[in-house]
């Protein structure tokens, strides 16, 4: 064999040797933030903190973020969320965030009166930007948690995208029972975790490669990234949002899985007092 095949293969076994320590270090330190949160929270510490910690700072890049990492799921999920609203003349968003459900909701239902509520202010600030550059000063972005949110004027329906994990959802339910017409829609939209094993290998391996990506965006959600995978593993939201439903007078209740079941909409309506 002469020098330069050797040097090639040499070179060859190396790339692999590095690509497979890349891949091995990735495990590893997911491995690792798996027992802690950021910042040394557990799952029991309050999931306000939680979610606190996960939105700070990163209100800029959140669009481009969730549009990436979800393939372009977002879009259709949302989509499928706004299907299920009828003709609605009121509607309330929890945790609306940036606005991303909000002004899906505006674009398909222009004469509808739209409540955006969040916790966080920075992102409200975009969405309050947002309503302004497009002409909906109307739609109304309030500074609240969903658990302490309440409103005199009732509502048609009640949505949520990405709450639901971080929320007390006996809490939020009980309270959508006291906002909503009667015949009003709670609808839930929120991440969970695959039940397929093939699906849930390759869903294992996507956080990890998702911290690790050279992007200034992504690496304002390192905190997110780390602490997202044992929060969806863990969450039952699905059984207990039904739950909830079931005891505060709500019926019709119906779950869709979404995208190989990495998401899912539960949906019911209040029956009325
Ligand atoms: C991933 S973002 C989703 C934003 C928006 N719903 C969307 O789909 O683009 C999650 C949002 O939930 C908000 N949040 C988390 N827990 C909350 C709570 N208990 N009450 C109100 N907002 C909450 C955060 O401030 C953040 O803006």
């Amino acid at each position: 064999m002469n020098t330069s095949c050797t040097q090639h293969i040499r070179y060859h076994i190396s790339q692999r040797v590095r690509i497979i320590l890349i891949i091995l270090i990735c495990i590893d330190r997911h491995r690792n933030t798996n027992d802690l949160l950021p910042h040394g929270l557990r799952m029991t510490d309050s999931k306000i903190a939680l979610a606190h910690e996960f939105f700070a700072g990163n209100a800029e890049s959140y669009d481009n973020v969730v549009r990436l990492a979800t393939f372009g799921g977002d879009r259709l999920w949302k989509e499928q969320i706004v299907q299920c609203l009828s003709t609605p003349t009121r509607v309330l968003d929890l945790a609306c965030g940036t606005g991303i459900l909000t002004f899906t909701i505006a674009e398909q239902h222009s004469k509808c009166d739209i409540v955006g509520v969040d916790l966080t202010a920075e992102y409200l600030g975009i969405a309050k930007q947002r309503a302004a550059t497009i002409g909906r000063s109307d739609i109304q972005f309030l500074h609240s948690s969903a658990e302490n949110f309440r409103n005199a004027e009732p509502f048609d329906a009640i949505v949520s995208s990405y709450l639901a994990k971080y929320a007390d959802l006996n809490v939020v339910t009980a309270n959508a029972a006291s906002m909503l017409k009667p015949g009003g829609l709670l609808l839930m939209h929120e991440f969970t975790y695959p039940t397929n094993p093939l699906v849930a290998r390759v869903w294992e391996l996507y956080f990890p490669i998702l911290q690790w990506m050279p992007s200034a965006q992504l690496r304002q959600w390192s905190e997110a990234f780390r602490g997202l995978p044992k929060l969806l593993r863990e969450t039952t939201w699905v059984a207990d949002l039904c739950h909830a439903m079931q005891q505060n007078g709500f019926t019709d209740i119906h779950i869709k899985s979404l995208s190989f079941g990495t998401a899912a909409i539960v949906l019911g309506r209040w029956i009325g007092d």
